[in-house]
């Protein structure tokens, strides 16, 4: 007989991994993991939502439909303030941080950064999205949780994760000992591990950038895509181009096959476009732990100074060696004055 192992279970096991754990970063994994079911279950019927009006809740015209978006973050934010865990949280769809300032989480140790429907453009047209999620321990001591307790480096995340919402549902997470991943089983409704100890490919040969801007791209990222496209047999050269648009589901497929991602600067986002707190950090986080890198071409990610909420940053994150090359060609390719401001 085949042991399922559930989200739930996993997470009692690991506790013990942490010896003076009291059982809270559990329980916020676990109110994440309710929060991502019932997003999963909207984004299966998105489709539907303009032929299942009933109850006044959608209209034909679904027109009192909630943008998914709008959706996921809404139950995200209730299920981590119902859940007691956590004191603040940081979302991409709203421009302050929310403090949960109930009688059971004012004085919760953690605060949590999310995007909580990444791929938006990819919503209507049946592609998959997902989620990201950053868990920090407060840097304030008590009572409600503050700004400056996400003001933190991505090195000092305590979890941190994703979910796509793809052919399956899978939720990929890390808390520092190495990445794991749980398939959503719809018949029990239960995050089941499938994916152990993931492993990212060293080498590889995907790379994932919208090679439409190609024209704004900085120098070094112009030559190293010219570099992918070379042919060369000792290196295997030209490599495969994949892009799907949602950051999650191009991140989550190299992982598991190997490939670089690359959002760099552009004319037009000469910062980047990707957020440092709720994109880049628990991303870089995650593929770290698989053993791949994540850097803005130059430094790290995760040793970036937060200077503002919803900062931007470049992102080069994948397997370690075709970043490693990547950011050869960075440095080649960069004026001494940019190298200077980066
Ligand atoms: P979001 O939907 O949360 O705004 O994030 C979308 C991000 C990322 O997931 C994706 O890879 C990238 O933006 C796509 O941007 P382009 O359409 O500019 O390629
Ligand atoms: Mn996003
Ligand atoms: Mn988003």
């Amino acid at each position: 007989m085949s042991r399922v192992k559930t989200l739930g279970q996993f997470i009692i096991e690991k506790q013990s991994d942490f010896p003076f754990s009291k059982g809270e970063l559990s329980r916020l994994l676990r109110d994440i993991g309710i929060a991502s079911k019932i997003v999963n279950r909207e984004v299966n019927k998105a489709g539907l939502a303009d032929i299942l009006g009933d109850a006044g809740e959608i209209n034909i015209q679904g027109e009192n439909v909630k943008k998914l978006d709008v959706f996921a973050n809404e139950q995200f934010i209730a299920a981590l303030s119902v859940g007691g865990e956590c004191c603040a949280i940081a979302s991409e769809e709203n421009e302050d941080i929310i403090i949960i300032n109930n009688e059971m989480s004012k004085n919760a140790k953690y605060v949590v950064a999310m995007d909580p429907l990444d791929g938006s453009s990819n919503i209507d047209v049946n592609v998959s999205v997902g989620t990201i999620f950053s868990i920090y321990r407060r840097t304030s001591l008590h009572g409600a949780g503050t700004n400056e307790d996400f003001f933190q480096r991505g090195t000092e995340q305590v979890a941190a994760g994703y979910v796509i919402y793809g052919s399956s549902c899978m939720m990929v997470y890390t808390t520092g000992k190495g990445v794991n991943g749980f398939t959503l089983d719809p018949s029990i409704g239960e995050f089941c591990l499938s994916h152990p100890n993931m492993q990212t490919p060293k080498k590889a040969k995907t790379y994932s950038i919208n090679e439409g801007n190609y024209v704004h791209f900085p120098d070094g990222v112009k030559k190293y895509l010219k570099y992918c496209q070379e042919e060369d047999d000792e290196t295997d050269r030209p490599y495969r181009s994949r892009y799907i648009g949602s950051g999650v589901a191009d991140i989550h497929r190299n992982l598991i096959t190997g490939g670089i991602y690359i959002y760099p600067t552009t004319s037009k986002s000469p910062k980047g476009k990707l957020r440092l707190l709720y994109e880049c950090n628990p991303l870089a986080f995650i593929v770290e732990q698989a053993g791949g890198k994540a850097t803005n071409g130059f430094d790290r990610i995760l040793e970036l100074d937060m200077t503002e909420l919803h900062q931007r940053t470049p992102l080069f994150i994948g397997s370690s060696d075709m970043v490693d090359v990547a950011g050869d060609f960075m440095l080649k390719y960069s004026s001494v004055e940019a190298l200077e401001k980066r």
